[in-house]
């Protein structure tokens, strides 16, 4: 426990933390994905799976309560993600109080560079999302148990569309460099490896992006009515 709280205090530890919290974080979009995908085997098969998160593990959990665990989960990795990334930006903060004049950036990319600020971006885009399609205030129509038509309702909207549209390709980069920098941290950095870690985070973060980027899309072009 102490070496435990030790390793927390120190930027590696706080770096590992990122990185276990962030792939916990990364399975759920990832499922999330696969979940949402069912949009496209319509209304009854979507609202079915919906329904199905709240029963899953009956009859040795009643209803809601492996979806409440889940959701525990995911809530402390968000917590233990931002707090380790505050940590990290303010050691460097506290490593060179004064801004370089020039910055050499050959070495790093535009995902990196906006890492904090895409964090931030995705943090308010999911608070909106939440909004949207789980307390249904700000969804047009919303109706309780029809995620079908909720989700619907609310991409018939081109600007709400375009506002998921713009949320998922940040997430993109931010999933790019955070799938590029956690195999580094978790030690998969050796020559060979190092050179298809890029590639390997690019076609993650664009099948996530685009996955999600097509339920919006099938919305406005009517694909999806
Ligand atoms: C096209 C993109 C997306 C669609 C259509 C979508 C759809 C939905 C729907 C319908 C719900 C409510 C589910 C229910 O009440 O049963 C939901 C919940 C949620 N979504 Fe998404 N989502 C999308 C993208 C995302 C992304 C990219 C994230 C994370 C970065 C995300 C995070 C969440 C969270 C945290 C919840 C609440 C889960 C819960 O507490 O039950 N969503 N989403």
């Amino acid at each position: 426990m102490r070496r435990l709280l030790s390793l927390s205090r120190s930027v590696v530890g706080k770096k590992v933390i990122m990185a276990v919290s962030g792939l916990i974080l990364f399975l759920f979009v990832v499922g999330h994905l696969l979940g949402n995908l069912k949009v496209f085997e319509g209304a009854e098969k979507f609202n079915a799976y919906a329904e199905g998160l709240r029963t899953v593990g009956a009859p040795f959990f009643g209803r809601g309560q492996l979806l409440w665990i889940a959701r525990i989960a995911l809530l402390v990795s968000l917590v233990a993600h931002v707090w380790a990334a505050l940590g990290v930006t303010l050691a460097s903060r506290q490593a060179r109080p004064v801004g370089y004049r020039y910055l050499e950036t050959s070495e790093t990319t535009y995902a990196a560079r906006t890492m904090r600020w895409g964090g931030v971006l995705i943090f308010l885009y999911v608070v909106y999302h939440l909004l949207d399609f789980t307390f249904g205030r700000l969804n047009p129509s919303f109706e309780p148990g029809n995620v079908y038509h909720n989700v619907l309702a609310s991409f018939a909207r081109w600007p709400v569309s375009a506002v998921y549209i713009a949320a998922m390709l940040v997430l993109g980069l931010h999933v790019y460099h955070g799938a590029w920098s956690a195999l580094q941290t978790l030690g998969w950095h050796r020559p060979p490896t190092d050179r298809w870690r890029r590639g390997f985070a690019a076609a993650v973060a664009g099948v996530i992006a685009g996955g999600y980027i097509t339920i919006p899309v099938a919305v406005l072009a009517g694909v999806l009515r």
